[in-house]
Parts: C-alpha cells; structure tokens; sequence
C-alpha cells in the first residue's frame, strides 16, 4: 500500500475493504443514499474486491471441494490470501501491536479483519462501536458451505454473525455491518446526536444535553428500545397522534417517550430490560404495565 493511501486513512475516515465474489451485488447499496453520502463528504472510503481478480488458473477458480467430503463448496485460500496481502494486510502472527483484537498491523493502521459467517460472534451496536473507532474494516464474505478455515486462522481478528439465521453469503452481512458502522462516524448522520438515541444508544452522560428546548435526559435509549413516532397529519384513519406529543409540554413528551420506550421493549425484547439502568420509578413503571398488561399485541 502506497504512503499517499496510508496518509489519507490518517484522517477520521474509515476505509472499508469488502472481499467478495459478487462485487455487483453493493453497486445499488452503495450508490444511494447515506452511504454514498458519506463517501462523497470523505468520511469513509471502500474498496470492493472481486476475488475472480486474486485467482491465477484460466477458469479463475474461487471455490473448491470440501476435503473430507460433504455438500457445497468451499472459499479456496489462496485468492483471499492473494487479495488481502494486496491490501498491505499482514498474517496475523506478523502484527506489530502487542493488542490482540483490534491492535496495529504491520501498515500501521488500527484495523480490524473480520469473516462474516454465521459461526461468528453476535454482532450489536457495542462491536458497531468498537469498529467505528478504527482507521479500517476489512469485511471477508464468505460464501457456499464456507471459507477455508486457514484464512480465518491466519488474518481474521474477528468472526461476526448478523443473526441466527444463514444467509447464502457474507455479502448481505457486510452491507449491514458497514450501514451499521458508517452511522457511527461523527458527521455521517448530519445531526451528530442522532445515533445516540436510537435503539440500543449509549446510556452515557453525553447524551443528556438539551436540544431545541427538549430536555433530553430520558432520550437515550440506555439500552432499550426506541420509542414510537409521529408526523403528521394529527389524525390519520381515525387514529390520533397521542396528545402529549402535541401538548408542547416538555416534561410530558419526556414521560411518554420514556414510558413508551419501556413498554415496546417490554413487548418485544424483554431480555433487554433486566439488563437496562432503570430508575426505581421506572422499575415500578414495568411493574405496572406488566400487571395491566399494557404492551398490546
Ligand atoms: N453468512 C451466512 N449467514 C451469515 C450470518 N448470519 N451472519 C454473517 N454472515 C453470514
């Protein structure tokens, strides 16, 4: 990788690097869009790499039979190994940096190189904000029955799966990863607030702040779910924007968000709130609502 490369990725910008055997399949994701956004204002970069361009045979083989036998294919080493030395990114066991996860390689660079796989790790919103605090994100997209395991074993910091589900290819998951990870970079979102009161936003102190006269306090998600939203008309088939967001009443807009926050989270990811910092009154708020039976559906 040549110094001008190294110098540009100093910045803040996040460079993503996508190997993949399907380069068509981000055309349309990262042309529109917040993405293609943020490319154009220099706040990440990505480089999608067709792996058929690492390959060295006449019929540009990237896949093989598994050994041991057994259905599908398998992602051949070699043109990953190709295309991530291409990429100045060193073995493993050739990093500099002392830090295991995310620590400097031989470029120079924080970085991290992941394999989407659904063997991996859970992906959610604290590895998002793991990843946005690095200088690149090499996403390796597996594809068939797998990748060849030596690739995970010699360059792969980390294995992330999107969910317990199996897609047909990494490809989808790397496009949620890099959607995910970009929203978190500070000016990618226009307003800098808003990633950090949506569902799963950080429940630090630096989301406490006011804005256009809203006290914003109990916005942050603080591990639970968002709470619902309006616009308008006010009525819309006989069904009416709740009164306290239209009250212009502060306080009580604050209260039904929060309220509405626990009640959603209550419904659809109760597991999220053992886990949430919740006030005593707000204990009791669930308490109540779990009584009534309130959540709907
Ligand atoms: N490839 C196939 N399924 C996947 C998943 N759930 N997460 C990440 N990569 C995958």
């Amino acid at each position: 990788m040549g110094n001008e490369m190294l110098d540009k990725m100093a910045g803040r910008a996040l460079r993503f690097e996508i190997l993949t055997i399907f380069p068509e399949f981000f055309r349309g994701f990262f042309e529109h869009g917040v993405v293609s956004r943020a490319q154009k204002g220099g706040l990440i970069g990505i480089g999608v790499h067709d792996l058929r361009g690492f390959t060295e045979d006449r019929h540009r083989t990237v896949d093989d039979r598994p050994f041991g036998g057994g259905e599908g294919m398998v992602l051949k080493a070699e043109p990953l190994a190709r295309a991530l030395d291409a990429l100045g990114i060193r073995p493993l066991a050739e990093r500099k940096s002392p830090e295991h996860e995310t620590g400097l390689r031989e470029s120079g660079l924080r970085e991290s190189v992941v394999l989407l796989s659904p063997q991996g790790r859970p992906f959610n919103q604290a590895v998002a904000r793991e990843l946005a605090g690095l200088e690149r994100v090499t996403l390796v997209c597996g594809r068939y029955e797998g990748v060849d395991e030596r690739i995970n074993t010699l360059y792969c910091d980390r294995e992330i799966s999107i969910g317990d589900y199996v897609l047909s290819g990494g490809e989808l998951a790397a496009a949620v990863v890099l959607d995910t990870v970009m929203r978190l970079i500070p000016g990618v979102l226009g307003n800098e607030a808003s990633s950090a009161f949506e569902s799963f936003g950080a429940a630090d102190d630096s989301i406490d702040a006011d804005v256009d006269g809203v006290p914003r306090s109990q916005h942050g998600a603080g591990g639970l779910l968002d709470y619902p939203h309006y616009t308008r008309p006010a009525e819309f088939r006989g069904v009416r924007v709740p009164e306290e967001l239209m009250s212009g009443d502060h306080q009580a807009v604050r209260r039904w968000r929060r309220a509405e926050q626990l009640k959603k989270t209550l419904r659809n990811r109760p597991d999220l709130l053992a886990k949430a910092s919740l006030t005593e009154e707000e204990r009791r708020m669930v308490g109540r609502i779990e009584k009534e039976g309130e959540t709907g559906r």
